[in-house]
C-alpha cells in the first residue's frame, strides 16, 4: 500500500540503535542513498552516541520518545534488539512516522496483525529490512530459476552459521536471540521467495543450548512445500566448516555455491561499491554430464533504501511489505514448536 501522503521533500530518518546493524549497515546505507537524509542516531549509551558523532558528525538522541515527538522526522529505522521491534514499531506508527524494521520483524506471528492494523490506521508505511533479497548469490539463483535451467525445482538447501558464542540479548530466546531468528530469518525468507509454492509443514531438530544460554546451539529445519518440493535450512554456533550457502536440485540440473555475499564486509570497510566476490566462490552448475562455473550476479544492497525512498516520495511499491514476511515468521514459530514436540508441524499463516 503506498503511504497516504507522499513526502514532497527529502525524507529525514533516524536510525534507532547504533550496534552492529545500526552502525555497520543502516547508517552507511542511508548515507549512500541520494534523496534520503540521515537526520541522526538514537541510542541510550553515551559511548555509542559519541561513536555515532565521530563516525557521522550527526545529531544524536538518547531517548526514542523524543525522536517520535520531533515533527521534522519522517521515519525511523529500528536497528534495535529483536524483542523490541513490535512495541517500537507500534509507537512510531502511532506517532505518524514511517518505519523500517530490521529482521525478524517480530517473534510471535500474532503481532503481525497488530502491526498491519497500526500501519493501516496510520497511513504510514512499515518496511521490513530483508537486505538479503539483494544478495548476489540469491540474485544468481533467481536468475537461474527464471531461465529454467534447473528444470522442476525439487530441493533447496541453505546453510549459514558461524562457530561462536552469542552474547547479551542474542543469548536469550525471549530476546529473539539464537541463529534461527538471526541467520535463519534471512534464509527462510529467501527460501519462501524462491519456491514456486508455499510451505505447508516443517520438521525441526534443534540441539541443546550452549552452557549458560537458552538458545539453540545448532538447528536443522526441513520444510515441505505444496508442490512436493523440500527446503532444508541449517544454522547454528557449532559447525566449524560450512555447508554450501545454496544447493538446488532440479529435475534437469543441480546448482551449488559456497561463500557469503561480500557487501556487509565492504560496507564495514567503507567501500560498498568495491564489494567483489572471490571467484573461488562462484557456483557450480551440473546436469550430470557437464559441469560449469556460474559467475555471481553482483549484489545490490543499495536497492533496498533506493526502493524505500521511491516508495515514500513517488508512491512506488513498498519493497518488503509486512504481508511478504507472514510466511517466514510463521515458519520460524512452527519450527520452534516442532523442535519442542518432536513433530511435523503445519505452517499456519494468518
Ligand atoms: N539485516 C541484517 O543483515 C542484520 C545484521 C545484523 C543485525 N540485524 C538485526 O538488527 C537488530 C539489531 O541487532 P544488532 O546486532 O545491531 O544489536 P546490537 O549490536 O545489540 O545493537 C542494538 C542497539 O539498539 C540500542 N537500543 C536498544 N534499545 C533501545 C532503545 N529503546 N532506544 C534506542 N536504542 C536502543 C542499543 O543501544 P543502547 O542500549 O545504548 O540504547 C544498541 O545500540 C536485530 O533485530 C538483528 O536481527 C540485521
Amino acid at each position: 500500500m503506498p503511504p497516504t501522503e507522499p513526502i514532497v521533500r527529502t525524507p529525514r530518518c533516524v536510525v534507532i540503535g547504533y550496534g552492529q546493524a545500526g552502525r555497520s549497515i543502516h547508517a552507511p546505507l542511508i548515507r549512500l542513498t541520494a534523496g534520503l537524509e540521515l537526520a541522526g542516531v538514537c541510542t541510550r549509551d553515551p559511548g555509542r552516541r559519541a561513536t555515532a558523532v565521530a563516525d557521522l558528525a550527526c545529531h544524536t538522541w538518547d531517548d526514542y520518545t523524543t525522536v517520535l515527538a520531533d515533527p521534522t522526522i519522517d521515519g525511523v529505522v529500528l536497528a534495535t534488539p529483536t524483542a523490541d521491534h513490535v512495541s517500537q514499531a507500534l509507537a512510531a506508527l502511532a506517532a505518524g512516522k514511517h518505519v523500517v524494521v530490521d529482521k525478524p520483524v517480530c517473534l510471535d506471528p500474532a503481532d503481525l496483525d497488530r502491526l498491519a492494523a497500526a500501519e493501516r490506521a496510520s497511513g504510514r508505511s512499515l518496511v521490513v529490512f530483508h537486505n538479503r533479497r539483494w544478495d548476489g548469490d540469491y540474485l544468481t539463483v533467481r536468475r537461474l530459476l527464471a531461465a529454467g535451467v534447473l528444470g522442476q525445482l525439487r530441493v533447496v538447501e541453505m546453510g549459514w552459521g558461524a562457530r561462536g558464542r552469542p552474547r547479551s540479548w542474542r543469548a536469550t530466546r525471549a530476546g529473539g536471540g539464537g541463529r534461527v531468528y538471526d541467520l535463519g530469518a534471512h534464509m527462510i525468507d529467501q527460501l519462501c521467495q524462491l519456491m514456486p509454492s508455499p510451505p505447508l509443514t516443517v520438521y525441526a531438530r534443534m540441539h541443546a543450548p550452549l552452557p549458560d544460554q537458552d538458545v539453540e546451539s545448532h538447528a536443522h529445519l526441513v520444510l515441505g512445500f505444496r508442490d512436493g518440493a523440500t527446503g532444508v535450512i541449517e544454522t547454528g554456533y557449532l559447525a566449524a566448516l560450512p555447508r554450501p550457502r545454496f544447493r538446488l536440485i532440479g529435475s534437469d540440473a543441480c546448482f551449488e555455491k559456497h561463500g557469503l555475499d561480500p557487501q556487509e564486509e565492504a560496507l564495514r570497510s567503507g567501500n560498498l561499491d568495491g564489494a567483489r566476490e572471490n571467484e573461488a566462490h562462484y557456483g557450480w552448475l551440473s546436469d550430470g554430464t557437464t559441469r560449469s562455473r556460474v559467475p555471481t550476479v553482483p549484489g545490490y544492497w543499495r536497492g533496498f533504501y533506493e526502493a524505500v525512498r521511491d516508495h515514500l516520495v513517488t508512491g512506488a511499491p513498498n519493497p518488503v511489505p509486512l504481508a511478504s514476511v507472514r510466511t517466514p515468521v510463521a515458519v520460524i514459530a512452527a519450527a520452534f514448536r516442532s523442535a519442542e514436540r518432536g513433530t511435523v508441524e503445519p505452517i499456519l499463516v494468518a
